[in-house]
């Protein structure tokens, strides 16, 4: 998760795009840059480090242009390195850019074989090339973008300035924010409107697909088709300490809608992108190969990540996994093994019962890693090693991002130890990483859905009960579904492996009774089908999470979501998203306080 900032001013603009930049480096910061258009033409600075080392690179060589991009960066392809800052320059072309070009490999291929040679390893760079690709075939600046943004796949956003064009700058958003700010004669362009507080408070936030030509005079918005749109212009109340809703009516709903985005983000800490190969820090506490089981606990929506996370120990790193509710755990006197390690999730880091379960492992001997969202936490600081989910701060009681992130971090962990007990080759871990960074997409495009996704909420709002089925990973997310909507909505429900329906819940169905199944086309569909049809049989009313194929063999259903076809890896990533948002829009369509809702507290420091 990188910041991007762009001003069209009318005075020399760089000390503003630094200050933008400081309110964005809670998004990364290995390395900045800045790019202006200089009389001499396109002049860049970048420094290796915190914002203070590109500053006072400012100092001693500055730059006077008046239109200028800059770019705080996490590294995802490639080491933190002056090369491997942003902004990249390709002939009259600079560009800085969030997120993951998922084909880059492809598209980095095809331009070495025409020649082009690359100054670092980014991914970003051959955005630049392929633009200028463009541009020496005759195509005007804006053409030129708009062909390249149809070669890119991922999620991503980028800003795009041109040297010989002083009133020009294009943006676009596919999956990562881009916020428009309005200026009096300038414009801006931010990673979000906290970036742009000191420059403006009326800002347009651009949606999915969307790519934007600013001038000082305006800009215009075009969607993916090309079609111009318009965009409210909002006045924002951010200031730099606030977190804000932007345009969302609910920080729930910003949350769900920030996944692709913080995905990446959280992707690029765990994940080597060039190599393909999953990068944890050099000093872990354990040798993953002496490891001889992994407990796993947590509280709520962590301990179904974890839950998820089982399925990813036990397949690609062969491992035994214990895995119970915190509570549970604390009291039950598991005897554990030395050589064990325990893994806990917690979105807080202060979850009393979480912790009470880590200091039972360390009591008892066994290492223990955090997968925490708050690294100043007491879990974090408590447990042997953190892994920080760097979701960003979660402010809506009800977890979501938190959820995709700490199962971001815990499938990089189980593919770490797979590649280390030597149960997964050099090549499956390449196939694995290339899944998962294929997720932030995945996720932007199951958020497409939505429109869908609202109208069958309304089903749910008229059930006083509501069964969620699933099986393997998705029995997980099913009990995510059900946590989610009694949560926010106070209707009741429960998630059930969907194996276990004939021993129980069966009595339960009837025809006021919605049964949310969770079944992509994997190896447990068959299963669930059939589970489907007992639940048809009982005159059950069906709303199918799944994905093309499944829709194609599953029958008949009341209602069917078809979300994007996913690898198993990145399949529960996938369907967390129709879950939450089945969630958030019946309890919107209820008039609950989705953000707050009763009884429940973000934090539970309390047994
Ligand atoms: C569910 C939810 C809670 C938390 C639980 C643990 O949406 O938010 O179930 O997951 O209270 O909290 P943390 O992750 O902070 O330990």
């Amino acid at each position: 998760m990188c910041g991007i900032i762009g001003i069209l001013g009318k005075s020399p603009v760089a000390a503003s795009i630094v200050d933008g930049l400081k309110r964005l480096e809670y998004r990364g910061y290995d390395s900045a840059g800045v790019a202006t258009l200089e009389p001499t033409g396109l002049a860049r600075r970048r420094a290796v480090g915190k914002l203070k080392n590109l500053d006072a690179l400012l100092q001693l060589s500055p730059l006077g242009g008046h239109a200028g991009i800059g770019h705080t960066r996490w590294a995802t392809h490639g080491k933190p390195s002056e090369a491997n800052a942003h902004p990249h320059a390709a002939g009259p072309v600079a560009v800085v850019h969030n997120g993951i070009i998922e084909n880059f490999r492809d598209l980095r291929a095809e331009l070495s074989a025409e020649g082009i040679n690359f100054e670092g390893e980014t991914d970003t760079e051959l955005v630049a090339h392929l633009v200028n690709r463009e541009i020496r075939g005759g195509a005007e600046p804006i053409a030129a973008v708009e062909a390249t943004l149809k070669r890119l796949e991922g999620a991503f956003a980028l800003a795009f300035l041109f040297e010989g064009r002083n009133d020009l700058m294009i943006g676009a958003r596919r999956g990562s924010p881009l916020a428009v700010g309005y200026g009096d004669g300038e414009m801006y362009l931010g990673s979000d409107a906290m970036a742009l507080a000191p420059f403006t408070n009326r800002i347009a936030y651009l949606d999915e697909g969307d790519w934007v030509v600013l001038n000082r005079a305006g800009a215009t918005v075009r969607d993916e088709a090309g079609k111009i749109v318009k965009r409210q212009v909002q006045t924002s109340l951010a200031s730099a300490t606030m977190v804000e809703k932007g345009s969302y009516r609910h920080f729930m709903a910003k949350e769900i809608h920030e996944q692709p985005d913080v995905l990446s983000h959280a992707l690029s800490r765990y994940l080597d992108m060039a190599q393909g190969t999953v990068r944890l820090p050099d000093a872990l506490p354990w040798d993953f190969a002496d490891v001889s089981r992994v407990t796993l606990t947590a509280c709520g929506t962590g301990y179904i990540a974890a839950l998820v996370a089982r399925y990813w120990f036990e397949t690609y790193a062969r491992l035994p996994v214990d895995i119970d509710i915190a509570s549970e755990f604390r009291y039950r006197e598991a005897p554990l093994d030395p050589k064990s390690i325990a893994l806990v999730v917690s979105q807080s880091g202060e979850t009393a019962d979480t912790l009470a379960a880590l200091r039972y492992c360390q009591a008892n001997g066994v290492r223990v890693g955090s997968v925490v969202n708050v690294s100043t936490s007491t879990i974090a600081r408590e447990s042997d090693i953190a892994f920080p989910m760097v979701a960003g701060p979660e402010i809506g009681v009800a977890s979501t991002k938190a959820f995709t992130c700490s199962l971001a971090v815990l499938a990089c962990l189980a593919i770490a130890a797979g590649r280390k007990r030597g149960v997964l080759s050099a090549d499956e871990e390449r196939r694995l990483v290339g899944e998962l960074m294929r997720v932030p997409r995945l996720v932007a495009e199951a958020l497409n859905t939505e429109p869908k996704i609202e109208r069958i909420a309304k089903v749910l709002t008229k059930a006083s009960d509501v069964l969620y089925l699933g099986r393997g990973t998705n029995y997980a997310i099913a009990l995510e579904g059900a946590l989610k909507l009694k949560e926010i909505s106070y209707i009741h429900a429960e998630g059930y492996a969907a194996g276990e329906l004939k021993h129980g819940p069966i009595a339960l169905i009837d025809e006021t009774m919605p049964v949310v199944v969770v079944a992509p086309k994997d190896r447990w569909f068959e299963k669930t089908v059939s589970n489907m049809q007992e639940v048809q049989a009982r005159g059950g009313r069906i709303i199918l999470l799944t994905d093309a194929d499944g829709a194609a063999h599953a029958g008949e259903s009341e209602a069917v979501l078809v979300m994007p076809t996913a690898d198993p890896i990145a399949a529960p990533f996938v369907h967390a998203i129709p879950v939450q948002l089945l969630s958030y829009h019946a309890a919107v369509m209820m008039g609950t306080d989705v953000d707050q809702p009763r009884n429940l507290a973000k934090s539970v420091t309390v047994e």
